[in-house]
């Protein structure tokens, strides 16, 4: 890529990543599926924080999807790392009425208020983390526990260090889904050279996942690109 096209890819893709648009799917289509559904007015007050404060949240197509996956598995519990302010954590209590415990995972104190604030605004209640992820995953591994849907969204480059573990947390049939996992597109082709390490890292975590037995992997090109891992 050449230094005035990586100059436009970066204004595109703060432009459209700040409108809470998918830089893998052309606008007007991530526009008209989007528009498709209602959210709840709390979602779509996140949606506008995050724009106006430039903090990253799950796109609204993924966290469609991410709805739609938590309704068809009912899960009893889940573990979520990278709660952010809350949008994808509210996303799926919203798509399960709150009926579920949820664990929700931050490194950043400022965020997590952020989100407990939120979280209190929608009447649900979340254990909420502040804690770096890998401590929080290594003592429930250390205590045995285990989740039936787990949600990761946090720093990609640390996916390949976190997915053996993050299998280990899995119940049988459970569900992981991994956020960003296509990166802008650039594990599929070219990449600028900065992220050429997270780039790697992120393929050679896809590498893994697609070998690792007892489990299935799939890609689900939406958002920033979904992973979604099942323990058979
Ligand atoms: C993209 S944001 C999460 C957005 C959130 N899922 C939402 O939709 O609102 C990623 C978050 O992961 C957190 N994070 C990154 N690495 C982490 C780690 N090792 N442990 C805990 N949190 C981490 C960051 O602090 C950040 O808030």
């Amino acid at each position: 890529m050449g230094i005035r096209s990586k100059k436009n890819h970066k204004a595109s893709y703060l432009k459209e990543r700040w409108h809470n648009r998918s830089e893998i799917t052309p606008p007007y289509i991530e526009d008209f599926t989007s528009q498709f559904n209602e959210r709840e007015p709390l979602l779509k007050e996140m949606e506008s924080f995050a724009s106006v404060n430039k903090v990253p949240i799950l796109l609204p197509s993924a966290a469609r999807l991410l709805q739609v996956m938590c309704r068809l598995k009912q899960p009893e519990e889940i573990l979520e790392i990278g709660t952010g302010i809350g949008y994808s954590t509210l996303s799926m209590l919203f798509a399960l009425n709150g009926k579920t415990r949820i664990t929700s995972v931050d490194a950043n104190a400022e965020r997590i208020q952020i989100a407990e604030k939120f979280i209190k605004r929608s009447g649900f209640s979340v254990n909420l983390i502040c804690n770096d992820g890998f401590d929080v995953i290594r003592s429930f591994i250390a205590e045995g526990k285990q989740f039936d849907f787990i949600f990761v969204d946090s720093v990609k480059s640390e996916y390949p260090f976190m997915n053996f573990k993050i299998q280990a947390l899995l119940k049988k049939k459970g569900v992981a889904i991994f956020d960003n996992v296509l990166f802008r597109g650039y594990v599929c082709g070219n990449y600028p050279e900065k992220y050429r390490r997270s780039t790697n890292l992120l393929k050679i975590f896809l590498n893994h996942v697609k070998e690792y037995p007892g489990f299935t992997a799939s890609i689900i090109p939406v958002g920033d690109g979904l992973l979604v891992i099942e323990r058979k």
